[in-house]
């Protein structure tokens, strides 16, 4: 036999050197909750290792997770009030505009990026403006736009809208540039998909759709040549990285839009692709360790630059 490919799997060393995928903490970002109050930790049921902090308490964990060699997080806010209007949303001393100062103040070298939707804001939670039982696209772009704003004027270092209005990476941009940001890049949730897997997640923002669901805006999970547009758009509209969510359902989108555009690209796995391995591994039906680490290298195989996941900080400490 001339060719056998177990010659090069002999051992750790040499299956170290053909490997072809590399992970690092230097690919991962970690999503935070952050809300009201001091000392407050409250575990997120639905995603054990998770919780909502205070913003002292976000501080102490965002510490650890740069030590850890992860280089960024990224806030989602569970505000004081909603109202229809996301008024909590746009407002300078919000949960995420507190945050994101305490976090440049007394954490150091840390890439803050802000999640920019009406979601977790509105009593109704959808992620737009809601005119009877339609989510109405264009007034929600002005809201997103000052949202962003406020999170920049308070020392974000990069801005992630994830509503999926139509032109909202335009009129974010727009409206940064206009106040003197033109240097603050935008990520933006280019396909992001109207999936199952964000059940979880609802349950951390205490963001559910109080009526219909998000299958208006967010994309049909059938659809790939559709999110090749979507990134296309939001490229057009001034997106410095594009991300696919979730991640590991959607492993193909991930490839084609990084063959198809070759920008930097993030892949965002969500809470339930966590809660799933988590809830799998309480049972002792997997191992937790090796599973997540051989998704989050199936991601980067795929094509992802960076990954937006809850494993951030534990899994740094995994790589060693
Ligand atoms: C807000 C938002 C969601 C997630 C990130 N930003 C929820 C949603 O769209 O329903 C999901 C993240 C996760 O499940 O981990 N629009």
């Amino acid at each position: 036999m001339k060719d056998r490919p177990r010659r090069l799997r002999a051992s750790a060393l040499i299956r170290g050197m053909v490997r072809e995928t590399t992970i690092s903490p230097a690919n991962l970002i970690q999503p935070f909750f952050a809300r009201p109050g001091k000392s407050q930790r409250r575990p997120i049921k639905s995603m054990p290792g998770c919780f909502q902090l205070s913003v002292d308490e976000l501080v102490k964990e965002a510490k650890k997770t740069r030590a850890a060699g992860v280089p960024a997080v990224i806030l989602f806010g569970i505000p004081e009030t909603k109202d229809a209007a996301a008024t909590s949303g746009t407002d300078p001393n919000g949960i995420i505009p507190t945050a994101v100062r305490a976090l440049k103040d007394r954490v150091k070298d840390l890439l803050v990026i802000t999640d920019v939707c009406l979601c977790e804001y509105t009593d109704h939670g959808h992620c737009g403006h809601v005119d009877g039982d339609r989510i109405a696209n264009d007034p929600s772009l002005q809201t997103l736009a000052r949202m962003s704003l406020a999170h920049a004027r308070a020392g974000a270092d990069m801005v992630a809208p994830s509503d999926m209005m139509d032109g909202r990476v335009g009129a974010i941009r727009g409206a940064l540039d206009e106040a003197g940001f033109e240097d603050l890049p935008v990520m933006s949730y280019a396909a992001k998909y109207a999936s199952a897997f964000y059940g979880p997640f609802r349950d951390a923002a205490e963001s559910p759709p109080k009526f219909g669901d998000r299958a208006t805006y967010q994309m049909d999970p059938a659809n790939a040549l559709e999110a090749l547009r979507e990134v296309e758009l939001d490229i057009a509209e001034g997106a410095d990285i594009v991300m696919v969510k979730p991640a590991l359902p959607y492993l193909d989108v991930i490839r084609r839009v990084k063959e198809k555009f070759g920008r930097p690209t993030a892949a965002y796995c969500v809470s339930g692709e966590y809660s799933m391995i988590k809830a799998a591994a309480a049972n002792g039906w997997l191992d937790e360790k090796r599973t997540a680490l051989e998704i989050l290298t199936s991601i980067r195989r795929a094509g992802a630059d960076m990954i937006l996941t809850y494993w951030a900080t534990e899994a740094a400490g995994w790589m060693g």
